[in-house]
């Protein structure tokens, strides 16, 4: 059921690859509440095809763009202005990529060119997106940009490997841009950090299994789903919102402050 939240609103969903991924489940729920979109992804992710699917659900076009190239994102900007008829109001940053994640290195054994290059997908692009959005005036007053972040950046998951070390810079971006989009322009930056989910970014960590197993008995409401990781940006994107700016927000079902759980315990008890 929708509530028109979202109704004349404008914006750019990153990052829906397939139906697990978040973005995927925030775009059918933006839709729901009446705001058009452009959706973007990396063009070899386009090969895949799939995100035509949720452009025709969802009566969207498809800009293509790697996040990292900042010619392709003001081609996207520039594009998505023309296709939607105006500024942006909502943005969503839903992308992260470990190289040495995929390559089986551990933590203590990197090959820094890979480290790179994950930073540059998962925390570098935000960047690249704010200032381009920023330079081009390309927000709307009251916007508001979303990226998507995971607890590591601020516990150990040693499994998590650089990808945590990529999730601390995503959120000070979101803080140091958030506060000069909040003094120029009058634009919200948040990021949301969520719940482990099954996605294909999510599987890509080793012992996957366990740690979304031990976060849903750790948690007292359970894991957030990537369907309550979509709700919960169409609020940060609603006018319900429009004051909170420079945060970490958790949709976690209260993991993170956690001490141990009585499920927990149980399995420790002799
Ligand atoms: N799945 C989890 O457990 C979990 C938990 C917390 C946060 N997150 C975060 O949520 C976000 C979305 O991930 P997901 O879990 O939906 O997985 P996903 O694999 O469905 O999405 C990741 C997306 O990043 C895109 N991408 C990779 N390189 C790119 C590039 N150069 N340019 C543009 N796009 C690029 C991929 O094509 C893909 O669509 C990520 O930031 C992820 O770290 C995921």
């Amino acid at each position: 059921m929708g509530y028109n939240l979202l109704k004349g609103k404008r914006g750019i969903i990153f990052g829906a690859l397939d139906e697990n991924s978040i973005a995927w489940k925030t775009a059918e729920q933006v839709h729901e509440e009446g705001g058009k979109f452009v959706l973007t992804n990396a063009p070899i992710a386009m090969r895949m095809g799939q995100i035509n699917d949720l452009a025709k659900t969802t009566n969207s076009e498809i800009i293509p763009a790697d996040a990292t190239n900042l010619e392709d994102l003001e081609n996207l900007i520039d594009k998505s202005m023309e296709i939607l008829g105006g500024k942006i109001d909502f943005v969503l940053h839903s992308i992260g990529m470990s190289v040495n994640v995929r390559k089986g290195n551990a933590y203590t054994s990197q090959n820094y060119s890979f480290t790179q290059k994950g930073w540059d997908v998962s925390a570098g692009s935000f960047h690249k997106v704010m200032q381009v959005l920023y330079q081009k005036d390309a927000m709307n007053k009251w916007g508001s940009i979303v990226a998507l972040t995971y607890m590591a950046a601020q516990r150990v998951f040693p499994d998590y490997n650089d990808m945590a070390d990529n999730k601390a810079y995503l959120e000070s971006i979101a803080r140091s841009f958030g506060y000069f989009f909040g003094r120029d322009k009058n634009v919200r930056v948040n990021t949301i950090s969520q719940s482990p989910t099954p996605t294909t970014a999510g599987q890509g960590v080793k012992g996957f299994d366990g740690f979304i197993a031990y976060a849903e008995k750790m948690s007292p409401l359970g894991n957030a789903t990537a369907l309550d990781c979509a709700n919960y940006t169409v609020a940060m994107f609603s006018d319900l919102t429009k004051r909170v700016t420079l945060q970490n927000l958790y949709n976690d079902g209260g993991f993170s402050n956690m001490g141990v759980s009585n499920e927990v315990m149980e399995t420790f008890m002799k």
